[in-house]
This record gives structure tokens, sequence and C-alpha cells, in this order.
């Protein structure tokens, strides 16, 4: 799959997320303090509960209903009481624009 884009970098505050869809994916992308960029699908996998909705802590994003947090990195839940990862994105900066690859990744546990 190709890049596309799916906001201005001005839309993506410091640990606020932001959700996006690209193709048939639903995608909260974060900013954190750093500046580094992440992408990560938008469903937490304990129920249907958007984690751009969330909270960014460090390098994870953490589900507001139950707690789950979510490695921005990896997309595997950190603590209970959701046990398989969201898919990751390729996401990259391009001028003032961020594109996404909608092809999902799922890493191995860390
Ligand atoms: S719905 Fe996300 S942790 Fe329960």
């Amino acid at each position: 799959m190709a890049f596309e884009r799916v906001c201005a970098a001005s839309e993506v505050q410091v640990d606020t997320p932001k959700r996006v869809v690209v193709g048939e994916w639903p995608i909260a992308v974060v900013r954190d303090s750093a500046g580094n960029l992440f992408a990560i699908g938008d469903r937490c996998t304990h129920g249907d509960i958007s984690l751009s909705e969330g909270f960014v802590e460090g390098c994870e994003l953490e589900c507001w209903a139950h707690g789950s947090r979510f490695s921005l990195t990896t997309g595997w839940p950190q603590n209970l009481p959701a046990f398989e990862p969201v898919p990751v994105f390729e996401i990259k900066l391009e001028n003032d624009d961020i594109l996404i690859d909608p092809t999902p990744i799922y890493k191995e546990k860390e």
C-alpha cells in the first residue's frame, strides 16, 4: 500500500490523540512530547472503544474505559483487561502533511 495524507501536522497536538480513517482502518495518531509521531489501530481490543479518546502517558495510549495501556511502538497492551494487540502503522511527516501507510503491522510481543 502507498502512504496517504491523513491531515496537516498542525492538527496533531502533543499528547492529544487524533482519530483518522484510512481505507478500512480507524487509526489513532499521536505526537509525543519529543515530537515523535505514532499511528496505532483506534479500536481497543477489549471493547468497542476508540483509543483516541484516551490518554497519552509517555509512550503508551490508555483506554479510558478500563485502563489498558497500549504501547505506541508495538500496539501491545501493557496491562489487563486487554490482552491482544492493536496494529501499528507506518507514519511519516512530509512538509506539513502527515502520511500513513494503511497496511496493518502486528508486531511481536516485546
Ligand atoms: S474497552 Fe478498552 S480496556 Fe476495556
